[in-house]
Formats: structure tokens, C-alpha cells, sequence
């Protein structure tokens, strides 16, 4: 009996020194949360609510780092800006992106958001370089003859689904930024296999045939022969190469290696995936939310009028120093990106055990820097869910607290010519044109996978006199 007690005296001082003598770090406990069901998690919870309020709900109950299993994956929510520039900028080099093998399968494994390290910044270079202001200012009259086309498509009073239409124009203009000048045979195989694998992209990934996403990856097989071939010509000619693809041409790594048609196509079709859901679903917001105030639509008509006036009524083409003069419209396309926050969060995986803030985030475990909650947060946007461009009037934002774009090694290398994309689209659209939401009474909300409103917003477009 002296034996057991004094066994197990000794092993309960072994077990509390071992827990003084860790490290702090080594004590740290996961953070709060639940992890749901077991295998399933909290999926189906996420699936059948309004992801708002599944992440603001769990913020409130647990604090700003919250545990939970999603999609098979144990994860932890980060919904501070503190938090967000920890994973995206201090400690990148600790978080990889992360991405199901589905999703590589159909963009293609050398897209550079796959990638970290070397290689990635390597193909990030060529893409800024492709997308710097001085490349994208030469495109304001071709832009504005996509929107005005598109629009004029529009007009007439029939019904369109807004989100829908605008794909074709963020198709358009991804093509453009990317080849300069495509001939159209081209460009019409390209958009119909890629409208293709859109449409399964999102779908369950399985080989069987007739299934969405088989299509999907059969439309991707066609489109890396259509830019095989592109791809070939381009190299056959002797001229300057203009866009992405010539840069992605030009290319010489450190030891004078070009890159592989594999890796140009990959990174094509990365860049126009980027570049056109994301543009048209904050498109889609801006139209509505300028309809929906019609204060609003009357200030940014305005503005834009006066532009219109000055370019004899249209008769001259919009300029670039007039896109850098639109102060009420730029603050309209500022908050619509708050508002909606179609990007609500990203993904990335600790790549070994990380802790922050006396937490563990283990190895392998996903980490979500929540964005949207970061741009409702009260603290940072006061009375965040009502539409006001004028909060950006009142001097500089806390610091990490309006991301739309992402932060880091990651963010988004597209965001000017986005933004020239909106003000383009946004002056043709006020200027000539009026509309009508159809069933403007629906505040409804689809996730495609990017927040849209309900049906793409159902519209009818008219030209002004
Ligand atoms: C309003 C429209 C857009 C929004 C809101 C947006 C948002 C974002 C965000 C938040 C990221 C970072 C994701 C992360 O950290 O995981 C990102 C990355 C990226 N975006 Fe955009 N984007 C838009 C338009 C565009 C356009 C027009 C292009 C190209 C022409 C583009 C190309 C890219 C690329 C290539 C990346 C990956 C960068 C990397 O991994 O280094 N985006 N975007």
C-alpha cells in the first residue's frame, strides 16, 4: 500500500514538473470552438445558414480565433486584422496556400496561387509586371469599347441576369489585358470551353462521364490546345509580344530557362479564373447599390456626366487621367467592396505547429483570415451594414482593417485594373444608359461561389435619348 502511494506521489510531481518545465509555447492550448460532428464537423452547419452568420455567430461565442472542422478539415478562424497580417505578411512564410486537388486539376497545377517560394515570385513578377498602371493605361479606350458594347447588347428593355452579362465583360477584358490583340476565331473557342469549366468548377469531382465536372475537365483539356497553339504562333512571329502571354514569352529564369507552354497556360487560365467571377460579381453589387440609392445614382451621374459633357457628349474617348479624377465614383466602387466583400475569406495551411496569441494552430491544420468579418466589424466601419461611400471622406482607415484585395506575397496583382474596369464600366453605364432592377424588392443573396444577388440581378437596360 506505502509502495502505491509513494508511486504515485512520484508520478504526479513527474507530471506537474513536465508541465512547468515545457515551454509556454509547448503548454499552449487550441484555440476555442466546437469541431461538430465527428468526420462531417460543422459542414452542414456552414451549408445551411448564411456563412455571415455562421462566422459571426462562433465570433461573438468564442472571441477573434475560433477552432472548427470544415469540409473534412480541422480549421481556425482568424476574424482580426492583427491576425490577418500575422498569417499573410509576418509569418507568410509559415501558411502555403491551399486548395482541393480538384480545383488544380482545372486551373492547372503551375497557376502561380498554388505556389510559394521562388517559383511563385517569379510568376508574380511577370503578372504585376503585365498589369502595371503603366501597361493598363494604354487600355482605357478598348475597355470602354467593351463596356460600351456590352451595354448597348443590354439595351432595349428585355430582361437580363445582370452577374451573367458581366461575365462576358470581365471575359472580354481578361482576354484583352492577357493576349492584346486576339483574332476572334480564338477568342470564341477559348470563351466557350472556358464558360465550360466554369460551370463545373464548383461541381462534385468525380471521372463520370456526362457529370459537370468531367465536361469541365474536358473543356480544360481543349482549352491547353487552343493555347498550344496560340502559344506557337505567338512564337513564330517576330513582333513585339504585348500582354501577359508576352511576358510570360519573354521570360528567362536565373540560369536562362524559358517556361514551358504548361506553365503559360496555367497561369493563363489562373489569370483569367482571378480576374472574371470576381469583377463581375462586384459589378453586379455596384449596379445594385447605386440603383437602390438613388441619391447616390444621381451624384455618380453627375460626376460622370460632366466627363461625358467635356468629351463632347461622347464623341471623344474616356481618358486615363479622367479615370484618376473620379473622386464620387471611386469612393461608390471603395465601399462596395466593403459591403459586399465578395472574397469573405482565404485559406491556408500551417506548414508547421504555429502559435499565436497563446494558441496552438497545429501542422496541417487550415487558418481562414476573415476578411468580411473584419470589414462589418463595428469597431472598424461604423454602423457597417448601411451603404455609405462617405466613410472613406473621413481621414485614413485603421491600419489592415479594408482588405478587399488580400494583404501579402498573395494579394491580389489585378486590383488596378479592376478598379479602371469598374470606373469604365460604371461611366458608360450612368451616362448612357438607365435601369431597373426586376424584383428590386429581394435582398436575396446566391453564392456563386462569390456573393451575388439573388438570380444575378434580374435587370432591364434602356439608352438614354
Ligand atoms: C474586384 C475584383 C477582384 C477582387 C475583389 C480580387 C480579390 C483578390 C484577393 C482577395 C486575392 C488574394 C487571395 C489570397 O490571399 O488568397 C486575389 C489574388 C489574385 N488576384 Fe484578384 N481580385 C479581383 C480581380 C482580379 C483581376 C481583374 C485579376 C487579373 C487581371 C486578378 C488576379 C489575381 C491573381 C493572379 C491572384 C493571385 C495572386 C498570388 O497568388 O500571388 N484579380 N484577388
Amino acid at each position: 500500500m506505502g509502495d502505491l502511494i509513494l508511486y504515485i506521489f512520484f508520478s504526479l510531481v513527474a507530471i506537474l514538473s513536465f508541465m512547468l518545465l515545457k515551454k509556454p509555447q509547448q503548454r499552449a492550448n487550441l484555440p476555442p470552438g466546437s469541431m461538430g460532428w465527428p468526420y462531417i464537423g460543422e459542414t452542414l452547419r456552414l451549408y445551411s445558414q448564411n456563412p455571415d452568420v455562421f462566422f459571426s455567430t462562433r465570433q461573438r461565442r468564442y472571441g477573434e480565433i475560433v477552432k472548427t472542422h470544415i469540409l473534412g478539415c480541422p480549421c481556425v478562424m482568424l476574424a482580426s486584422p492583427e491576425a490577418a497580417w500575422f498569417v499573410l505578411v509576418t509569418q507568410a512564410h509559415l501558411f502555403k496556400p491551399t486548395y482541393p486537388p480538384s480545383k488544380e486539376q482545372l486551373i492547372g497545377r503551375w497557376a502561380l496561387f498554388f505556389h510559394q517560394g521562388s517559383y511563385h515570385l517569379q510568376m508574380r513578377k511577370l503578372v504585376q509586371g503585365s498589369l502595371s498602371l503603366d501597361v493598363i493605361r494604354n487600355l482605357v479606350p478598348d475597355i470602354g469599347a467593351i463596356a460600351a458594347a456590352c451595354l448597348e447588347s443590354w439595351s432595349g428593355g428585355h430582361v437580363i441576369s445582370t452577374f451573367h452579362e458581366l461575365k462576358k465583360f470581365t471575359f472580354d477584358v481578361a482576354i484583352l489585358t492577357i493576349f492584346g490583340n486576339l483574332d476572334t476565331w480564338n477568342k470564341e473557342q477559348l470563351k466557350e470551353n472556358y464558360f465550360i469549366l466554369d460551370k463545373g468548377y464548383n461541381s462534385f469531382p468525380t471521372s463520370l462521364p456526362g457529370t459537370l465536372f468531367s465536361k469541365s475537365a474536358s473543356a480544360r483539356r481543349r482549352l491547353s490546345k487552343i493555347l498550344s497553339s496560340i502559344i506557337k504562333e505567338r512564337k513564330e512571329e517576330r513582333s513585339v509580344q504585348k500582354g501577359l502571354l508576352g511576358c510570360l514569352l519573354n521570360s528567362r529564369d536565373e540560369n536562362g530557362q524559358i517556361l514551358t507552354d504548361d506553365q503559360i497556360a496555367d497561369n493563363i487560365i489562373g489569370v483569367l479564373f482571378a480576374a472574371q467571377d470576381t469583377t463581375a460579381s462586384m459589378l453586379t453589387w455596384i449596379l445594385k447599390y447605386i440603383h437602390d440609392d438613388p441619391k447616390l445614382l444621381a451624384a455618380t451621374r453627375c460626376e460622370q456626366k460632366a466627363i461625358y459633357k467635356s468629351n463632347g457628349g461622347g464623341n471623344q474617348p474616356l481618358t486615363w487621367a479622367q479615370t484618376k479624377n473620379m473622386a464620387v465614383t471611386q469612393k461608390v466602387i471603395m465601399e462596395s467592396l466593403r459591403m459586399a466583400s465578395i472574397i469573405s475569406f482565404t485559406y491556408r495551411e500551417a506548414v508547421d505547429d504555429v502559435y499565436y496569441k497563446g494558441y496552438l494552430i497545429p501542422k496541417g491544420w487550415k487558418v481562414l483570415p476573415m476578411f468580411r468579418n473584419i470589414h462589418h466589424n463595428p469597431d472598424f466601419f461604423s454602423d457597417p451594414y448601411k451603404f455609405d461611400p462617405s466613410r472613406f471622406e473621413a481621414g485614413p482607415l485603421k491600419p489592415n482593417t479594408f482588405m478587399p484585395f488580400g494583404t501579402g506575397v498573395h494579394s491580389c496583382p489585378g486590383n488596378e485594373v479592376a478598379k479602371l474596369e469598374m470606373l469604365i464600366f460604371i461611366h458608360y453605364a450612368v451616362t448612357k444608359f438607365r435601369w431597373e432592377v426586376v424584383g428590386s424588392k429581394t435582398n436575396g443573396v446566391q453564392y456563386q461561389p462569390f456573393p451575388v444577388p439573388e438570380k444575378g440581378l434580374p435587370a432591364k437596360f434602356w439608352k438614354e435619348c
